[in-house]
C-alpha cells in the first residue's frame, strides 16, 4: 500500500512539472511580448569643440587595428519616441560601447535605459553584442526596476541614420517577456 502511495505521488509530481514546464514555455512566444516599448537613441560623438551639443564622447582611441578596434564610448544619451532628434525625451540612455573586432565594425553596448515621466518610472538594463553589418540586431533585456521590477527581455536594434562618426540613430524595440507589474 505505501509502495502505491509512494508510486502515485512519484508520478503526480512528474505529471505537475511537466505541466508547469510547458505553460511556462507557452507564455515566451516571440512575437507575443509582455509590453513593447520601441524608442530612438541619438548618439551625437565630442568632436572636440560642441561640448553642449554632443551626448558621448571617446575615452579610449581607436588602434592600428582598424573598424575603431579597442574605441570606447561613454554616453548618455537621449531616447525619443519618434526618430527626431528635437523630439522631448522618453527615457535617457546611460552606459557605454567599445568596438571589439578587428575585421569588421562591431560593438558591444552595456547601458540602463532610464525612465522618469508620467508614463513610466524605472529603469531597464540591456546588453549584448552589436554586429553593425547585420541589418537588426537582438541585445537582451537583464533585468529592470520601477515600473520594470525584474523584467526580462529582447532589444532589437535597426540603424537608421549614420553621419560619419559623430552621428548616428538606432530603433530600439524593446520587448519584454516578463512582466511583474502592469
Ligand atoms: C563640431 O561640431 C560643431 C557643431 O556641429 C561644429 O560647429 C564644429 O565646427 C565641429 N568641430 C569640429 C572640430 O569638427
Ligand atoms: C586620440 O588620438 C587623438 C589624435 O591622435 C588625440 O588628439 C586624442 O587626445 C586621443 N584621445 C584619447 C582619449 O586618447
Ligand atoms: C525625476 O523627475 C522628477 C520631476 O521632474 C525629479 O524631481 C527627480 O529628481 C527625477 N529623478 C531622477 C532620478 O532623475
Ligand atoms: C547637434 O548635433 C546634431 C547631430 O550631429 C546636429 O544635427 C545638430 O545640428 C547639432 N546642433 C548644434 C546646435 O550644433
Amino acid at each position: 500500500m505505501i509502495q502505491f502511495v509512494k508510486k502515485s505521488c512519484c508520478i503526480l509530481f512528474f505529471v505537475l512539472l511537466i505541466c508547469c514546464v510547458s505553460i511556462h514555455s507557452k507564455t515566451l512566444k516571440p512575437d507575443e511580448p509582455c509590453k513593447r516599448i520601441v524608442l530612438y537613441y541619438h548618439d551625437i560623438l565630442f568632436n572636440g569643440t560642441d561640448l553642449a551639443n554632443a551626448t558621448s564622447v571617446k575615452i579610449t582611441n581607436d588602434t592600428q587595428f582598424g573598424f575603431h578596434f579597442g574605441m570606447m564610448v561613454v554616453f548618455d544619451d537621449p531616447m525619443t519616441k519618434d526618430g527626431n532628434l528635437n523630439s522631448p525625451p522618453a527615457a535617457r540612455a546611460q552606459g557605454f560601447y567599445f568596438y571589439d573586432k578587428k575585421d569588421t565594425f562591431n560593438a558591444w553596448f552595456a547601458y540602463t535605459l532610464i525612465f522618469n515621466s508620467t508614463e513610466y518610472k524605472g529603469t531597464l538594463n540591456i546588453m549584448g553584442a552589436d554586429p553593425l553589418p547585420e541589418k537588426t540586431r537582438d541585445l537582451s533585456v537583464v533585468g529592470g526596476t520601477g515600473d520594470f521590477f525584474m523584467a526580462r527581455g529582447i532589444a532589437t536594434f535597426r540603424t537608421e541614420d549614420a553621419q560619419g562618426d559623430y552621428y548616428f540613430r538606432l530603433q530600439m524595440d524593446i520587448k519584454l517577456y516578463e512582466c511583474y507589474k502592469t
